[in-house]
């Protein structure tokens, strides 16, 4: 597992941060956001959002080595669906002993799904995948939590 220091977080954050607090359409600060989670961290191997499009999540900007077949998944199916099902963090240690596992790259060993709320409803989700089994720290729940909360009125469509 990397060593991610409270710094990394804290700068990935601001930029976060201030790349919300600019003017632009949500797709351009949800691709912005999705490149600074490719840049700063290593362990996230391939990250997307996703949008909720009636009772579907529907891939919007992502960022790593090859695309997905899973580009519209029904709310409730596989970890995806179940992190928009639920409004909770999903983080799998091993994708590979877990039923619901939708599965997109050989490499991939871990998942963390965290949900993008707003007013109280799931309007996206954050999907990372690592090819280190076990990537996925409290430290990167909570850290995503908050990009999600910052992301939140973008993923809804009302900013
Ligand atoms: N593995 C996900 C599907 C999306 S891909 O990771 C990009 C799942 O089980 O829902």
């Amino acid at each position: 597992m990397s060593a991610v220091t409270t710094d990394t977080y804290r700068s990935a954050l601001e930029a976060v941060d201030r790349i919300v607090n600019r003017e632009g359409e949500a797709e351009e600060v949800l691709t912005k956001a999705v490149g600074v989670l490719a840049e700063r961290f290593e362990h996230y191997a391939w990250i997307g959002v996703y949008l909720v499009e009636g009772n579907d999540l529907v891939l919007g900007p992502w960022q790593g080595p090859q695309a997905t077949e899973h580009t519209r998944i029904p709310i409730g199916q596989g970890i995806c669906g179940a992190a928009a099902a639920g409004g909770r963090t999903e983080i799998v240690d091993d994708v590979n002993a877990d039923d619901r596992y939708l599965a997109c790259f050989v490499s991939t060993r871990s998942e963390i799904v965290v949900p993008i709320s707003f007013e109280g409803n799931v309007v996206g989700e954050i999907d990372i995948d690592s090819d280190e089994p076990s990537a996925f720290t409290e430290a990167d729940r909570s850290f995503l939590e908050r990009v999600a909360l910052l992301l939140s009125p973008h993923a809804a469509g009302r900013r």
